[in-house]
């Protein structure tokens, strides 16, 4: 039982202005459009400048939310960053955020949780609001994945771009009935952490000549494991979320799932009883951009006009870990 509502306060998006097609990497490594739009549904993706890091991206959608919400950058008591690239081990890229804004009043928190990095933070914001304890949340997932790519290997890299995307979760008024964070699903299995992962860089193989003559401090992924895990654990994360609110599939006026694969977010459609026209897919111009896809989708559609306030929105997300989770709010 929460004390006070929670609300998406603002929105915004942030994608560097480079784009990168299907095109340009058929001249880099052995692939064809063919083959990625049919596999995946990627035609596109933005690459970050080299002076650009994640938390210039990060800032930029950041700038974006609060000034849809109107809330200040004092007024903001939290900054949380979802994200699998951040600047540099250590600060946590929300506190480089913290510095950008200068949000003076502001803890700062880094999340790691790959692509569902986003839905465990906004369910963290969440808790803060509705207990009481903090008025304005800053969301950030924010991702330049073009970092952490071998562009020789065509299995990962035509897969991921770059790219943030930021809400603002404020504290409700008493006569705000139209918008809320209604209730999130959280799972993990780290059981399955070698499908999909950077081997070195950490406190188990650290840098070393060997480890980067061997490419270890780059992406792998088990694409089919993963795709079957992605599957089945973003079918169940809805179908949980729907039966504890007891609201029925055909009350979801938007379902945002993570951009990683077309034909997994229409598999979900499929398995979950949603409609497949009220699955909001932009992978075509954005590619697999990890914690950012669901607030870029969000922003990016609520700006065109299609996602509207009061709508019924299901977020959902899979990701290295392996992490899932889901978010049912009424935008
Ligand atoms: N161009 C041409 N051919 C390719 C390419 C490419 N870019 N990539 C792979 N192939 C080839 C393979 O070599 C293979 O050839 P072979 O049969 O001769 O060996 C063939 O295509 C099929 O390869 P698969 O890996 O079986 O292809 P699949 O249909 O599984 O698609 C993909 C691969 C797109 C990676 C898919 O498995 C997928 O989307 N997986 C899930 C991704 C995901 O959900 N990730 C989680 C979130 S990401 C995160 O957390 C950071």
């Amino acid at each position: 039982m929460s004390l006070y509502n929670a609300w998406i306060s603002g929105v915004g998006f942030y994608a560097p202005s480079k784009i990168l097609t299907n095109a340009d990497l058929e001249k880099m490594v052995d692939t064809n459009n063919e083959w990625i739009v049919s596999r995946t549904g990627i035609r596109e993706r933005h690459i970050a400048d080299p002076s650009q890091k994640t938390s210039d991206l990060a800032f930029e959608a950041g700038l974006k939310a609060l000034k849809m919400s109107g809330v200040s950058a004092e007024e903001i008591d939290l900054i949380i960053v979802a994200t699998i690239t951040p600047d540099m081990i250590f600060p946590a890229t929300a506190a480089l955020v913290q510095d950008k804004l200068r949000a003076v009043n502001a803890g700062t928190l880094d999340i790691e949780a790959a692509c569902s990095g986003f839905i465990y933070g906004l369910s963290i914001a969440s808790q803060f609001i509705q207990t009481g304890k903090y008025k304005n949340i800053l969301v950030i997932g924010a991702e330049c994945m073009s970092r952490i790519v071998d562009w020789t290997d065509r299995n990962t890299c035509v897969l991921f771009g770059d790219g943030a995307g930021a809400v603002v979760v404020s504290r409700a008024s008493d006569n705000n009935l139209e918008s809320r964070l209604i209730d999130f699903y959280l799972r993990g299995a780290g059981c399955y952490k070698d499908l999909l992962y950077i081997p070195a860089g950490g406190s188990a193989i650290p840098a070393s000549e060997d480890t980067v003559k061997n490419k270890l401090h780059f992406l792998k992924m088990e694409g089919q494991e993963t795709f079957k895990l992605a599957v089945n654990n973003m079918a169940t994360s809805i179908t949980e979320v729907l039966k504890a609110n007891s609201i029925s599939p055909d009350k979801i006026d938007w379902l945002i799932p993570h951009q990683a694969n077309i034909r997994i977010m229409k598999m979900v459609a499929k398995m979950t009883d949603i409609d497949e026209d009220k699955v909001i897919i932009n992978i075509d111009r954005y590619g697999n951009t990890s914690a950012a896809t669901i607030p870029i989708a969000l922003a990016e559609y609520y700006e065109k006009n299609i996602i509207k306030r009061g709508q019924m929105v299901m977020l959902v997300a899979f990701g290295g870990g392996m992490t899932w989770g889901s978010y049912l709010i009424k935008f």
